[in-house]
């Protein structure tokens, strides 16, 4: 009798495994971020819900074409991308669905997210000026000023296939208007120190090694420069000097490491804890430590090499949504005025 109940708990213990395996919690995520380190932000969140992260990467266009074609029988839950531009592709491509969250509303500032809840900001990259201290003295301080001839043949800037470059010329469409957007662009083009190539650290090292006397890149890349030993940027780094552009008027260019949640997501609740997660002080700072950004939740304060940069006033006026709606029209005038 003992031994038969004995057999009966094991078989049900075994049972009830095989229905906790059957059933485990699970969330699919599509990412376009590549770090190493992201593991542990999501083992984190495995350990507190118990919900296992599978995650898929691939760059964004990619994960977004995926995502549509695999339509309703996409495994999808949630997508990630470095860039809010690409997250508006995602809107317009139909593949975003609402997640309704007071948490991430109070959390994420309003101009950071989008006004029906379709992707939220989880941490901030800015665009800004670099330059050659003993080189320039008086530095473009708008962004409008890097197309002034006064700077001619100095600037360096990646091509315009760049989506980070789409997004800046997004906002200044958006800021300026297309006419004066357009007059921008030809300016900056009449003002190349040579042809766009390379990435934002390459725009870095040219001022190092003497090519570009002003550079535009993302500033965490230059915050790499002091935290690792970045060949051709580290060495000569503490010539190199920045400008916060726009301090005086709409503030500079932020862009975002966005997430959202996928249309057809199988597992919609740990989709939502997931994204709630990303707006928890422990992903806020892992996104504020792993590549010196600045966090998305205004509570958490930047790390300490990221403050080597100082205070700035961010653009909160423009809608990071403009980037993507301004992003057909921001490419047609890179083509126009021949920036490569
Ligand atoms: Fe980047």
């Amino acid at each position: 009798m003992i031994r038969k109940t004995a057999a009966r708990l094991a078989a049900a213990t075994a049972l009830a495994a095989i229905g906790t395996a059957a059933m485990a919690a699970e969330v699919n995520v599509y990412s376009s971020r590549h770090y190493d380190s992201d593991d542990a932000l999501y083992a984190k969140f495995t350990k507190e819900t118990g919900i296992e992260v599978n995650r898929i990467e691939g760059k964004a266009d990619e994960l977004i074409a995926r995502l549509e074609a695999e339509g309703n029988n996409s495994p999808a839950d949630v997508l990630i991308t470095v860039d809010a531009g690409r997250m508006a592709r995602a809107e317009e491509a139909g593949v975003l669905q609402a997640y309704p969250s007071d948490m991430i509303d109070k959390a994420v500032p309003a101009h950071l997210r989008h006004p029906d809840d379709l992707w939220f900001g989880v941490s901030q990259r800015a665009r800004i000026i670099f330059y050659a201290k003993d080189r320039v003295e008086n530095p473009p301080h708008t962004y409008e000023e890097l197309a002034d001839p006064k700077f001619e043949g100095q600037i360096c800037i990646r091509s315009s296939s760049n989506v980070y470059n789409q997004s800046l010329l997004a906002s200044i469409i958006e800021a300026d208007g297309a006419d004066a957007a357009k007059e921008w662009a030809a300016g900056v083009v009449g003002n190349l120190a040579r042809a766009p190539q390379g990435g934002d650290t390459d725009q870095l090292r040219g001022i190092v090694s003497g090519e570009c006397d002003i550079a535009v890149a993302n500033h965490y890349y230059f915050l790499r420069g002091y935290e690792e030993d970045v060949e051709g940027l580290s060495s000569g780094i503490d010539a190199i000097g920045w400008v916060w552009p726009n301090q005086d008027g709409r503030g500079a260019h932020v862009n975002l490491t966005a997430a959202a949640m996928a249309k057809s997501a199988p597992n919609p609740e740990e989709a939502k804890a997931l994204l709630e997660f990303l707006t928890s002080e422990f992903a806020q700072q892992h996104f504020a430590n792993q590549n010196n950004e600045y966090p998305a939740v205004q509570s958490v304060e930047a790390n300490e090499v990221t403050k080597r940069l100082g205070e700035f006033k961010p653009d909160s006026t423009t809608p990071t949504a403009a980037f993507s709606a301004n992003a057909k029209q921001a490419q047609s005038i890179f083509n126009e005025v021949d920036w490569q």
